[in-house]
Formats: structure tokens, sequence, C-alpha cells
């Protein structure tokens, strides 16, 4: 896991997007795992601005979200289908048939997770996913205690993400008490993942997943055992970790590192 951190949020969105656009350069028909939430906001202005100014191409991208609630339509304010068309999709070039996100008033959510799960690994899996965090340390909403091994499903969501969550609704009540989830396993077979996190909010959740045993209590630490995780933090967030000296050494000596890997 290479743990960088960055001054603030604004350096952070642009290093994110850099590097989702870099993906994209490399291969023009990537399969980009997405997040929503307040996190990845300053990435995905970046990436429009990308598009925009310096003609980034999203024609061949094709894109899996994380998660969706439970009972909102795609069309409802509050969904995460009309979150990423609103920040991002309807801005830049993507097609709209490439743009998979679970749906959450099918008939049948099971079968849904299935043709979900079915529809990355025909895509060939994700090529780099990107992840927010959660304050109780889930990753998609992978809340404590789920399965370390869990595939796309339906899940409760916690009390404590239920009240994070508030504010994207006019009242708390209103936040859906369950949702539709790429699982930890199901994430954990991106190819490279990239987690990024800002504020205090996240400085526990960020050292126990970073620094912490790997546990389904922080879904999170999952990613310890996964080859190539990038994590990106800012200062808020990485204000709990205990090696940061030695992560920001690290990352200030880059190229005497790759002289000496040994070291
Ligand atoms: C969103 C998702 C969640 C968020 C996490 C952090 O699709 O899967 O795990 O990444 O709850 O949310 P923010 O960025 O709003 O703090």
């Amino acid at each position: 896991m290479e743990v960088i951190i960055i001054p603030d949020y604004q350096e952070l969105s642009r290093r994110t997007a850099r590097m989702i656009a870099d993906q994209i350069h490399l291969k023009p028909g990537s399969v980009l795992g997405l997040a929503t939430g307040s996190t990845p906001l300053g990435a995905y202005q970046e990436l429009v601005r990308l598009h925009r100014e310096e003609g980034l191409d999203f024609s061949k991208v094709v894109t899996f979200n994380l998660d969706e609630y439970l009972g909102l339509s795609p069309r409802h304010p509050g969904s995460y289908n009309h979150f990423m068309w609103e920040n991002i999709f309807k801005h830049v070039n993507i097609s709209p048939p490439n743009v998979y996100l679970p749906e959450g008033t099918v008939d049948d959510p099971e079968a849904h997770c299935s043709w979900y799960e079915a529809q990355i690994a025909k895509h060939g899996g994700i090529d780099l996913q990107l992840l927010g965090i959660g304050s109780n340390g889930h990753i998609a909403f992978n809340e404590p205690g789920s399965s370390l091994a869990s595939r796309t499903r339906l899940k409760t969501l916690d009390q404590r993400t239920i009240k994070d969550n508030a504010r994207f609704f006019d009242d708390a009540e209103e936040v859906p008490r369950s949702a539709i989830t790429m699982g930890v396993g199901t994430i954990l077979e991106a190819r490279r993942i990239l987690l990024i996190a800002s504020g205090e909010a996240k400085a526990a959740s960020c050292a126990d997943f970073i620094e912490g045993p790997v546990s389904t209590l922080v879904t999170a630490s999952a990613l310890q055992l996964h080859a190539d995780v990038v994590v990106l933090l800012d200062e808020e967030a990485a204000a709990k970790l205990e090696r940061k000296e030695y992560y920001n050494w690290i990352r200030d000596h880059k190229s005497e590192v790759q002289k000496h890997p040994g070291a």
C-alpha cells in the first residue's frame, strides 16, 4: 500500500484526476470503478476540466459505480445515479450504454446483483477502482462486520452511515436504510485501487485501515491484502497515522528510494 500525504483537498483532487486521466491515456477503453460522496467531487470537477480543456476522451471508457440506495429511482435527487450524471457524466463524452450503476428499484435485487457482477466480468474486470472511506471504515457500503469475501449484494446501512449521509437529503428520515453495494471481494479483484480521504472526520478510520489489523470491523483494512493500492490523504485525514514521518520521507525521497529499492 502506497500512502501519500498531500497538503490539501485541492491538490488531492488534482492528483486523483491525474491518476484517472493517466489510466485513460494508457488504455482508452479502461474500465473504471467509481465512487460517489463528497470526497471525489473535486476530482470529478478536474476530470471535466481535463475533458473540456485538454480533450480527455471518455468515449471508450466503461464505468461501474460502487453502490446505490435501495428504493431510489435513478431520477431521485438523492440517488447515486443522479449524483454521477450531475457531477461528471453529463459534462464529458461518455457513452451512456457504457455507464453501469446498480439500480435501486429493480423487482429482484438479488438477480440484479448477480447480473451486475457478470457485467463487470464481461468487460474484463475493473482496471482502476476509486474509493472513498466512511467514518466507520467502510468501503462502498460494506459496513463493519461485512465479509471480506463479499460480492455485490443488499446491505443494511450502519446507523453512523445514515447519520453521515443525511446531509444529502432534506431530512435524516429520508435516508434509505439499505443499499445495493459491490462487495469487498468484488473490490479486491480490481487491478489497481485508489482510495482518497479528506478531513479530520476520516482520521481515525484512516489510521485503523492503514495501520491496524485486517478486520471485518474496518472493511477498508482488507485493502492491505491487495498488491496495488494507492492511498491519497490530506493532512487532516492523515493526522492520526503513527508512521506519518515514514510515508512523508518516502514521498520526499522517491528518486533516491527507487535507486535503492532495498533501503
Ligand atoms: C460512495 C461510497 C462510500 C463513500 C464513503 C465516503 O459511493 O461507496 O463508501 O465513499 O461513505 O463518503 P464521503 O466522500 O461523502 O465522505
